[in-house]
């Protein structure tokens, strides 16, 4: 019917239009997927229900920065396999760790983080936080002795550990730390990334809140940035009030492809294991290889630690070696290498190998790099799913190019 002739009853084809396709199904029979609920808004039966999750987002969903089920779905699964009351999902692990400490943090507080840590978390401390007055002592919080003394050394509010580090792999004790942390009535927050709740869950030895960034183990596939956060349920209200607040909300259809991620995520991180605890192994025998570093292998120098609270026999796709020859070694393996991703995440099906004091550590001036650890010839290695003999074929291959470089400049020697 054309909109001259329609008898006045009728609407106009522009309403039909968009009544007939914003019509949502009604699906009697459960979806084995959560679907993608691609969706700014949700209309209230009245203005009362409105007014309800205006004062409680819980009430229901209203507005998809507030709140959005695909993205609670994920959060409440996050929660579940971490051992939490209750999970958020964020637009990102820098998000998540944002909104972690943001919702616990206030102006003259003080934190005590890890002298090994990813680059961006420490830089989130030190400018971001600093400018609202939090101030921010590094200490090496593998060393039990040494975080007893940073955390007595002032009041502190928050203290914060990876369980696995970025870049150079060591591991924190979580039931001591947390222990200390709360006798000087202090929230500790961890940093998951690495390990992934499949291999070591914090909150059941002492964490307050853990956050992970979900762009990593739990997607899995390198094809979404998303981060999330667990805990208890007072303290994660805290976290969605952050998110509410600075709009740090994941969308509906980067939390499927995570959850789509933790259905394979035990699988994944079993071969993603048992492949870098071979190459692990086999480096350690290599020519041109000073150091490997990886929780599972003896040298490791917290692999009691690591045995302790991880999985039994499984220690994560994370491994780092020191070249001899030091920085220019480092970059000549990394660009030999063919079957690795040359980027700065982790995490993935793909092999990715980075030069941690050019990326993801490039804030940190040489000095604080040789306090976190992190040698000149230091590179990091997320071991993908390819097949193991490949792996050594081209780590192999990349050895021998840089070996041939001109003789080998020593590096000095820093411990981890
Ligand atoms: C340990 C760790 N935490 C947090 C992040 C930040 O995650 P995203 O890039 O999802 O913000 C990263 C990123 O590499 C990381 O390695």
């Amino acid at each position: 019917m054309s909109d001259q002739g329609r008898k006045s009853a009728a609407k106009g084809f522009s309403t039909r239009a968009i009544r007939a396709a914003s019509r949502t199904p009604r699906v009697g029979q459960r979806p084995s997927s959560v679907p993608i609920y691609q969706t700014a808004t949700f209309a209230s039966a009245d203005a009362q229900e409105l007014g309800d999750m205006a004062a409680d987002p819980r009430a229901g969903y209203s507005y998809s920065r507030i709140s959005n089920p695909t993205s609670s779905a994920l959060g409440a699964a996050y929660a579940e396999l971490a051992s939490g009351e209750a999970g958020v999902a964020l637009a990102s692990g820098m998000g998540a760790i944002h909104a972690a400490l943001a919702s616990q943090l206030k102006a003259g507080d003080r934190v005590v983080a890890p002298l090994a840590a990813y680059g961006s978390t420490r830089t989130q401390l030190t400018d971001t936080f600093a400018r609202f007055g939090v101030t921010v002592e590094f200490a090496d919080l593998t060393d039990n002795t040494a975080a007893a003394a940073a955390i007595a050394a002032g009041p502190t509010r928050v203290v914060y550990a990876e369980t696995i580090a970025n870049p150079t792999t060591v591991v924190t004790d979580h039931a001591t730390v947390a222990r200390l942390a709360h006798e000087h009535g202090a929230t500790y927050i961890v940093d998951n990334t690495f390990a992934s709740p499949y291999i070591c869950r914090p909150l059941e030895l002492g964490a307050d809140l853990v956050v992970e960034s979900a762009t990593k183990f739990l997607s899995g596939h390198s094809d979404v940035i998303a981060g999330v956060v667990a805990g208890r349920s007072d303290l994660i209200r805290k976290v969605e009030k952050v998110q509410i607040d600075t709009g740090a909300t994941l969308g509906p259809f980067d939390a499927f492809l995570v959850l789509r991620g933790i259905l394979t995520l035990a699988v994944r991180v079993e071969r993603h294991a048992t492949t870098a605890a071979a190459l692990a192994t086999w480096l350690e025998r290599q020519d041109g290889v000073q150091r490997v570093l990886y929780p599972g292998i003896p040298s490791h120098p917290q692999h009691d630690v690591a045995m302790r609270q991880f999985r039994p026999g499984v220690a994560g796709g994370m491994l780092a070696i020191e070249a001899a020859g030091g920085r220019d070694a480092g970059r000549a393996i990394i660009d030999a290498l063919t079957l690795t991703e040359l980027t700065a995440s982790l995490g993935s099906v793909h092999t990715m190998v980075v030069h941690p004091p050019s990326t993801s550590q490039r804030q940190m001036s040489d000095a604080e790099l040789a306090s976190a650890g992190i040698t000149p010839g230091l590179l990091r290695i997320s071991v993908g799913l390819e097949d193991l003999e490949d792996l050594q074929d081209d780590f192999a291959a990349a050895l021998a190019v840089a070996r041939d470089l001109a003789p080998a400049v020593e590096q000095p020697a820093v411990g981890v």
